[in-house]
């Protein structure tokens, strides 16, 4: 099996990372030569690497082929390109549902939605997926968490959820240089927060529904501080400005 990429950017960059990291051999990948500096740049890093002529030559010698473009490049890329009746396309454009990106691909390919994370070079993160199916499966849990989803809406919604992480990271730089702020070293104010960040987003990663409002109930112990600091960030309005930028990514992907 040779695993194909159209689009070598950041997400296929991470990608690859994450599917030759690891010892042992590794099945050939071949990329498509746009962006020249990051296809070139794989290719002399790892051996498994090839950059095809162009990307009919990834469709033809590739199963499954992942498409990493970006959504105004997805006409350009993919119009004229044949792909197999049996072969898995696996689009990884995050605005695009699987209809739209279908107009583009031959619509015999069993095609296939999915939402890797730049974590997939070090192998970790959720990857939403549809539709369910065990190779695809297989290959994805190679570089994250394959989580089978019912279709294009459940994706989008989760989908925001990604959209979030840029915000996540705010929020620790701002609680990081507040401290710092109060005197503390900014490096270590910095460590401190992504190891608590760690800790405590780990303790939710298994669970039954409503584990967050668990965790948050015995975190807010009755006159303590996070009992305090939740009840002020709610009074300020924090959570309805989560929900709104949840709503206005959710309203951007499903064109309202
Ligand atoms: N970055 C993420 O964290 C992430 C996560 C999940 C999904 N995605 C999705 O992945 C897609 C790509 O995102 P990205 O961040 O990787 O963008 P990117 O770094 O800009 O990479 C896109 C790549 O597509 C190439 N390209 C454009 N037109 C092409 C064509 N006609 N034929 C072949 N290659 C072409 C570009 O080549 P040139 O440089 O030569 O223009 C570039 O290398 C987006 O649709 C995004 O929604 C991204």
């Amino acid at each position: 099996m040779t695993i194909g990429f159209i689009g070598t950017g950041r997400i296929a960059e991470a990608m690859v990372e994450g599917l030759c990291a690891g010892e042992g051999p590794k099945e050939p990948i071949l990329v498509s030569p746009r962006g020249a500096v990051v296809s070139r740049g794989l290719a002399a890093r790892f051996a498994a690497v090839e950059v095809a002529a162009d990307n009919q030559a990834v469709a033809d010698a590739c199963d499954p082929v992942f498409l990493c473009l970006p959504p105004d490049g997805v006409e350009s890329a993919l119009i004229g390109i044949s792909f197999r009746p049996d072969q898995r396309v696996i689009s990884t454009i995050g605005t695009m549902g699987l209809e739209e990106v279908g107009r583009w691909v031959n619509p015999k390919a069993r095609l296939f939605r999915a939402g890797p994370q730049p974590t997939a070079a070090r192998r970790s993160g959720p990857i939403a997926y549809h539709p369910a199916d065990p190779e695809v499966e297989n290959l994805l849990a190679r570089f994250g968490t394959p989580v089978p989803v019912a279709g294009d809406a459940e994706f989008s919604a989760l989908w925001c959820i990604v959209g979030l992480i840029a915000t996540f990271y705010g929020q620790m730089e701002e609680v990081s240089r507040w401290a710092a702020d109060e005197g503390v070293d900014a490096a270590r104010a910095e460590t401190f927060t992504a190891s608590l960040v760690a800790a405590i987003a780990g303790d939710g990663v298994e669970g039954e529904a409503g584990r967050f409002a668990a965790l948050a109930d015995r975190a807010a112990t009755l006159g303590g501080l996070n009992a305090q600091g939740l009840r002020a960030f709610r009074a300020d309005g924090g959570m309805e400005a989560l929900r709104d930028a949840l709503e206005s990514m959710h309203a951007r992907l499903s064109g309202r």
